[in-house]
């Protein structure tokens, strides 16, 4: 069991993510308040915590005797003066940099002294503290979708965060019995951004006629990741997936290897969204292809295999031999996974450690990147890297300079 929290948690905004938050404080013990703009909305939150925790029994992973004392632990409110002193605010209101600024600031005056986090995907934490009288108490508290089941949170230390505040931060986290990986406040944070290559490089693949859609998600199931780049895509939908590349293409001053791709483009524009609009690059219900999935029963064994494909491929890239695509498209986007980690950890983002322990637990890949390097070889990564470059200096296969805090991958 968790060690208690000083305080109850205060959870601005009870929609998708922060109904998931509560619910998560309260079954880990702690007590959380669901604050809401206004008497409807705070019904309909309620509605999505009851209905959250309904679930769990029904699906028997909540005994239903439990379920009150965990419903009791949450309260549902639209008036900031009906709650106790919070140890920390969290704010999960609509990404929209005003409306958090608001949300918090309103919360900062409120309850001094607590710490204020907030839960946004892509808005930089710092520009949000910027708007408030003590930006020192604002911190990124990144959870993922659905709260209670997925295991990550990170923790994003903007540069001003006192940290007393870190701390409590960090301690809310693991009351929750989250996962931490700490990242500083950069684009896409550690798992949105090391994430970009999965789709990106597959993207690329396909864009430039090395391999189809099925090719590259079958090699990638077969190398042990859960779902590959398009079936993946397909899931999240590709709105939402296109939504987060632009942003941090857009915030990271265009970085040529973040840039949308014009078939993501093409499929949002057609309304082709993946599995919520039954078409994206899979179609979907009645009457679609049943899609087969290589299961492997050990993945980090078939990950490893995958890895030694990937380096046959690209042992034959460089020599001028051919080499099955599907294996060429995986060693592509095995090395800019590599690729892009190196660069986060060149800029400080976080630890090569942080980045696998995201990569992992944020995203069920079988292994991060800094074991498919070590797999594939380090001297191959670069050599590959600068043949995708080719002779122009491709800029989406440029490599980070070397740099202290590049740590050599094990
Ligand atoms: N949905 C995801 O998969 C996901 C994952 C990680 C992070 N996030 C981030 O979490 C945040 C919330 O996302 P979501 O998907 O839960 O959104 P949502 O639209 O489901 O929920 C937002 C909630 O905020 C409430 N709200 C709006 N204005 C408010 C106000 N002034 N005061 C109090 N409550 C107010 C709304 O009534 C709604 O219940 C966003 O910053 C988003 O980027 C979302």
């Amino acid at each position: 069991m968790t060690a208690a929290l000083d305080g109850p948690l205060v959870v601005v905004g009870g929609g998708t993510m922060g109904a998931g938050i509560a619910l998560l404080a309260a079954l880990h013990g702690q007590r959380a308040t669901v604050l809401e703009g206004d008497a409807d909305a705070a019904d309909a939150a309620r509605g999505r915590v009851e209905r959250a925790l309904a679930r769990r029994v029904a699906r028997g992973t909540l005994e239903a005797a439990d379920a009150d004392p965990v419903l009791a632990r949450i309260a549902v409110v639209a008036d900031h003066g009906a709650t106790a002193d919070p140890v920390a605010v969290i704010e999960a209101v609509p990404e929209i940099l005003e409306l958090k600024r608001r949300v918090l600031a309103r919360a900062a005056a409120a309850w001094p002294g607590a710490t204020l986090a907030s839960n946004t995907s892509s808005i930089p934490i710092a520009e949000i503290a910027a708007g408030l009288d003590e930006p020192e108490r604002v911190v990124g508290l990144h959870f993922f979708n659905p709260p209670t089941e997925m295991k990550l949170v990170e923790l994003v230390v903007p540069p001003r965060a006192l940290p007393a505040h870190v701390d409590v931060a960090r301690r809310v986290a693991a009351a929750l019995g989250r996962t931490v990986v700490e990242a500083t406040d950069a684009p896409g944070f550690v798992v949105n951004r090391c994430a970009r290559p999965y789709y990106l490089e597959a993207l690329r693949a396909v864009e430039q006629g090395l391999a189809d859609v099925a090719t590259i998600d079958g090699a990638c199931e077969e190398a042990g990741f859960p779902l590959g780049p398009f079936a993946l895509m397909d899931l999240i939908g590709i709105d939402v997936s296109l939504a987060v590349t632009r942003s941090m293409w857009q915030r990271g001053d265009h970085e040529p290897r973040w840039r949308p791709s014009p078939l993501q483009e093409q499929r949002v524009a057609d309304g082709q969204l993946g599995r919520k609009s039954e078409r994206g690059f899979h179609a979907y219900g009645d009457g679609a292809p049943v899609r087969g999935r290589a299961r492997p029963a050990d993945r980090v064994v078939a990950a490893e295999e995958a890895a030694d494909r990937a380096g046959a491929a690209i042992d034959a890239s460089l020599t001028g031999r051919p080499a099955p695509a599907a294996d060429v498209a995986l060693a592509r986007i095995l090395v800019q996974l590599v690729n892009e980690a190196r660069f986060a950890q060149a800029e400080g983002v976080a630890t090569a450690d942080a980045i696998d322990v995201g990569m992992t637990v944020g995203l069920n890949h079988p292994v991060g990147p800094a074991r498919w390097s070590a797999w594939i070889g380090g001297a191959r990564v670069d050599g590959f890297l600068d043949h995708l470059a080719g002779p122009a200096g491709d800029p989406v296969y440029r490599r980070p300079a070397p740099t202290p805090t590049t740590e050599e991958p094990r």
